[in-house]
Order: structure tokens, then sequence, then C-alpha cells
């Protein structure tokens, strides 16, 4: 990920993780995003998941992300962000898409999407792509062509609705360009 954070140094925009958890890879983002001068936006419930949909269920009518699995307390995560002595983060509670409704200013250019679920996926790539600058990347997890459901349906979704290209295809990743 730091190799594509790098790429984005001369791209106006900031940083943004979507599904942050314990901030294992926020850290990474905050870190860069300092040396770019740049802020870094952490998005999570902090509640764990939403409802699932139809659409979080395997074939063999499994769900893997039941609802509220993956709490973790905001305050917590951001003492461990303090303790970076960083200061260049806004933390966003609350649950996406509807946390995103307040954000209609920012302007990023790398976006991290790691929600698992299909709805709040394909809701927060749609409102990812029109708050990138030109050249500004997006980098999703969760990518396996393979599968119908979970976030990687709601990749390819957003792939046929926005008619766009990977310009990496690498499973559990995936990247696009702006
Ligand atoms: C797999 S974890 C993210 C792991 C993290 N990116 C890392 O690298 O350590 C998924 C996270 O997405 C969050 N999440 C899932 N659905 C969400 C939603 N609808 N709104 C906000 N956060 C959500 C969960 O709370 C959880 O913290």
């Amino acid at each position: 990920m730091i190799k594509y954070l790098r790429t984005v140094k001369d791209i106006d925009g900031d940083f943004a993780e979507f599904g942050v958890h314990a901030g294992n890879n926020f850290m990474r983002i905050l870190r860069e995003a300092k040396i770019q001068n740049k802020t870094a936006h952490a998005f999570d419930s902090f509640e764990g998941f939403a409802e699932p949909t139809p659409e979080d269920i395997d074939p063999n009518g499994e769900c893997h992300y039941e609802k509220s699995s993956m709490k973790m307390d905001v305050d917590r995560f951001s003492m461990r962000l303090k303790e970076s002595k960083k200061d260049n983060f806004i933390i966003h509670k609350g649950f996406l898409p509807e946390s995103l409704k307040t954000e209609s200013g920012l302007v990023l250019s790398f976006s991290h999407v790691d929600l698992d679920h299909y709805f709040p996926t394909l809701e927060t790539l749609k409102w990812i792509w029109g708050h990138t600058s030109e050249d500004g990347l997006i980098l999703c997890h969760d990518w396996f062509p393979e599968k119908t459901w979970e976030a990687s349906l709601a990749i390819k979704h957003f792939m046929e609705e926005f008619g766009i290209k990977p310009i990496r295809d690498n499973s559990p990743w995936i990247l696009f360009i702006k």
C-alpha cells in the first residue's frame, strides 16, 4: 500500500480508509499522510457491521459478517493514534454510507475500502469516485472475482455502473485510478 500512497504525493486531496477496525493499516496511511502534509480520515461505525443484506449471504446460506461483529472502542482507537504523536487525522464515527452525508467538501487523493459488506462497499465506492481528484487512487480489499456476494459483488457492480476498469487486479486487492 505504501508504494501506492507515495505515487499520489503531487495529487491534491487527503487520504481516507473506510473500515479501519483497530487501525493496523490506518497507522501506515497516517504516517504517509504526515510526510505529504495531508490529513488522514478514518471512517468506521466502531460498532461493527450493520445488518447484513441478502447480498452478504453466500451460496450455502451463510453470513460471515454478522451484525455488530468487529466492534472497536473509538476511544481506544483515538488513543492509539494520539500515541503516535501525529495530529493530522480525523475520525468519522458512524455507519456508512449515511455518515458521508455531512462530508460533501472532502477531496481525496487515496482511499482504501475495507468494509466487507455489499451495501456500504458499493455506496461508499460511488461516493469516493465523486470525491477523488484526477489521477487519485482507490484501493479495495476483499476482491475475489469468483465470488458473487459481499464486497466482491459490490466492486463488480461499481465497475459495471461506472464503466471502470482496474489498473491492478491482484486478488484480494483491486486498484482504480480516477
Ligand atoms: C475487516 S475490518 C477493517 C480492517 C482494517 N482495514 C485493517 O486493515 O486493520 C472491517 C471494518 O469495517 C467496519 N464496517 C463494516 N461495515 C460498516 C459500515 N456500514 N459502516 C461503517 N463501518 C463499517 C467494521 O466496523 C470493521 O471495523
